[in-house]
């Protein structure tokens, strides 16, 4: 396949990502309408196993072709140029853009432990074992005990700084990508990129930072 194909892929793959980050926000932030609000939706989510296991079925192929495409294409820019720069030029301006392998390597090593955290509920155990007075799961329980460990907290913290500062400049460079810009737009998407960004990563810390604080839970 050729590097433009290889392009069009990364930047598909990761809007499909960006598509989860936003839509599964929105689902977090359920945890300030309190337990019920937040045990009922994890339940429901979990009601339809068809659903459930397309829909991660689809965001795993994202990921795979989203970490595949962009292990090739740094491979092929590496053999492109054998020998560093002497001196590095900074052909490209932003902190977000010049870490993009960096700041992805860390969301995948968060992705992990989230998982094994929440999803597998493996990591603290002891926290996730719960079950609400409806018999069911109890996620809010989980949620709080989890962020109410100062360094459970801070490790969301840190890896939602590394998804957000990857999202900086990856939604921009994806638009750019699949031939969404010309000009007049380019600027407006780098500048909507990193507003959703960072709205993102307001949301999110918003949640492990009212529970350490106790202002929720
Ligand atoms: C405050 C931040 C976050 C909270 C409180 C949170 C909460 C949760 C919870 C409770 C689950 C398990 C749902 C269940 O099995 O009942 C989950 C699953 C998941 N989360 Fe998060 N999450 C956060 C941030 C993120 C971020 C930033 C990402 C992506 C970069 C992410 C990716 C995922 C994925 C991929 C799953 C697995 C979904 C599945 O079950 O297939 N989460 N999250």
């Amino acid at each position: 396949m050729s590097s433009i194909g290889k392009k069009a892929l990364m930047a598909a793959s990761g809007l499909v990502l960006v598509g989860f980050v936003i839509a599964h926000l929105a689902g977090n932030l359920l945890v300030y309408g309190g337990p019920s609000a937040l045990n009922a939706y994890a339940e429901k989510l979990r009601h339809v196993p068809p659903l459930l296991w397309s829909a991660r079925v689809f965001l795993l192929a994202a990921v795979a072709v989203h970490i595949a495409t962009s292990v090739q294409l740094a491979i092929e820019n590496r053999r492109a140029r054998p020998q560093r720069y002497r001196v590095q030029r900074m052909a490209e301006t932003t902190l977000a853009a010049r870490t993009m392998l960096p700041s992805g390597l860390l969301v995948l090593a968060y992705v992990i432990y989230h998982l094994l955290h929440f999803t597998f509920r493996a990591a603290h155990p002891e926290l996730s074992r719960a079950t609400d007075a409806l018999g069911r799961h109890d996620v809010y329980a989980m949620v709080v005990l989890s962020f109410q460990q100062p360094p459970i907290a801070f490790a969301y913290v840190v890896g939602m700084a590394a998804v957000c500062l990857h999202l900086n400049h990856g939604i921009g460079s994806a638009a750019q990508t699949l031939g969404w810009t010309d000009e007049r737009t380019l600027r407006w998407w780098a500048r909507a990129g990193r507003l959703l960004s960072f709205a993102l990563f307001i949301g999110y810390i918003s949640i492990p930072l009212s529970i350490l604080l106790g202002l929720v839970g």
